[in-house]
Order: structure tokens, then sequence, then C-alpha cells
């Protein structure tokens, strides 16, 4: 069945449908492969080098010169004024923590470095988590729970399949572990730029939302908090979100393709 034909077809059982936009080209596909390839590679060199005592800036200057040496450009870098090429969060911080040559990485620190690579035109977006040293046994739990997330929602998506399904999953296993999913921020449409249609939530109810097409190349980036799901933004910079209580937050971001039979990860 074609596009024309699907969306007919979902559109009379009353299912919203994804735009042509949201349906990339085998061309685009294979370009967000390569930059994926790159991105994939960038935080490999960030988990081979991070250790306690490196300060957050130190981590930008690795991604900065491993992204140039693969022939890539950091996306962050200038986007929308965020002033630095990596995305790194400490703790309690959510997410979008810039990196800082005052914030040094110490023994039982949990941290999220989140990459997006540009290869050719093309985005690749993805984030891993860091135990630095001996971490509390709750923080530890909450990483594995957090990756948890992300695989079972990933292991269950398939073509047609419905995008609130991927947070029904997500919250479901985070509330029975007496974690809190963050709801404010979602993952994204990438590939052609780095923010695209559809929002991809971290909760919701199962068996709703839009219909997801074979094509459809987007992230999911659940942000998992130890204790309350409420945040702020720090109004210092105007980008880190901060845990409300203080509590830890813990994220991995993939960024995935679904293909006619299932579903490719194209970044992680
Ligand atoms: N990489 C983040 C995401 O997953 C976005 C960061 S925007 C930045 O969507 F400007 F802070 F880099
Ligand atoms: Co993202
Ligand atoms: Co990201």
């Amino acid at each position: 069945m074609n596009y024309d034909e699907l969306v007919k077809k979902y559109k009379a059982l009353g299912i919203e449908t994804p735009t042509k936009e949201m349906i990339k080209t085998p061309e685009q596909i294979e370009g967000i492969k390569r930059a994926g390839i790159i991105n994939t590679k960038v935080l490999d060199y960030v988990e081979a080098n991070i250790h306690a005592g490196m300060s957050t800036e130190e981590i930008d200057v690795l991604v900065a010169k491993k992204t140039k040496e693969l022939g890539g450009i950091c996306a962050p870098l200038n986007y929308e004024g965020f002033p630095k090429s990596v995305c790194t969060s400490v703790n309690d911080a959510v997410c979008h923590g810039i990196p800082d040559p005052h914030t040094i990485l110490k023994n039982g620190d949990i941290i999220n470095v989140d990459c997006t690579t540009i290869y050719q035109g093309y985005y690749a977006d993805a984030s891993r988590m860091f135990m630095i040293g001996e971490v509390d046994p709750v923080a530890k739990r909450l990483v594995e729970v957090s990756k948890e997330c992300l695989d079972l929602a990933v292991k269950n998506l398939k073509p047609f399949s419905r995008l609130r399904d991927i947070g029904y999953i997500i919250e479901k296993h985070a509330k029975e572990n007496g974690f809190s999913v963050v709801h404010e921020i979602g993952g994204h449409g990438v590939g052609v730029e780095f923010h695209e249609d559809p929002f991809i939530y971290h909760y919701g109810k199962k068996n709703t939302g839009m219909v997801l097409f074979p094509g459809m190349v987007f992230t999911i980036e659940p942000m998992i908090n130890e204790g309350s799901r409420q945040v702020f933004l720090d109004a210092s910079n105007n980008w880190t979100i901060y845990t409300d209580d203080g509590g830890w937050s813990s994220q991995f971001e993939y960024t995935v393709l679904i293909t006619e039979t299932g579903v490719q990860i194209l970044a992680h």
C-alpha cells in the first residue's frame, strides 16, 4: 500500500496519520544512518575517556575534537544560542546541561552526555548515562531502569503501532520501579533537521495517538526521575532543566527508524 492509500485507510478509522515530511526517503535514511555511525563513535569515545576529576568542559572538547575528526558537525553548538557542542547533565540536571570548566566529575556522580551529529546535512541524536566510580545503589537502579524503559519501548515498536504506546510502556516501567517520568520534554522527529515533528511523548494511554508508518525517523529519550517528575528551568542560563526536588534524573536517547518489518536503531 502506498502513502495515500494508508492515510485514507487510517483516516477512515479516525486515526491520526503522519505527514509526508515525516516519512523519510531511502536517500535521507542512508544519510541519517551515516550521521548515526559517527554519533555512536563519538559517544563510544566519551565512554572510553570519561573519568572522575575531569570537567564537563573537557567532555565538550573531546566531543568537538572527535566529531570534527570524523567529518561531522556538532549540532548543539549555536543551536538556538546553545553555547557548547554537547549537553552534559549531572545528577539532578534532567537535560540541556552546559559544559563548564568548574563542573568537575566526582565519585558517585551520574551524568548524561547527549550528542547530536550533522553529517552531509543529516542529523542523528543520541545520549548515554555514565556512572562515575562508586554510585549510590538507588542512582544505579535509576540509570538501569531508564535504559530498560527505552529498550522496552523500542522492542514494542513496529510499523503501524501507535505513538502513545511508546510513552505508555515507558511510564509503566518507571512507575513499577518507584520512579517518575518527566512530561514536559519529549522525543522528536529527526534527520533533515534537529527537531522535527512529531513530538514523542514519554507517557500516555496505550493504543492511542498517531499511527507509525515505515520510513519515520525519530528519537525516544525518556527522562526518568528518582522522586517527583516536576522540573524547573535554570533561569541563569535559560537552558538547563533540573528536578524540583533535587533528586537524581537519568536519560538515554536513541534515534530509531520504523522499517517495513520492525525497527532499526540508527544512533545509540
Ligand atoms: N540533544 C537534545 C535532544 O535530545 C537537544 C539539545 S538542544 C541543545 O533533543 F541546544 F541544547 F543542544
Ligand atoms: Co533528541
Ligand atoms: Co539528544
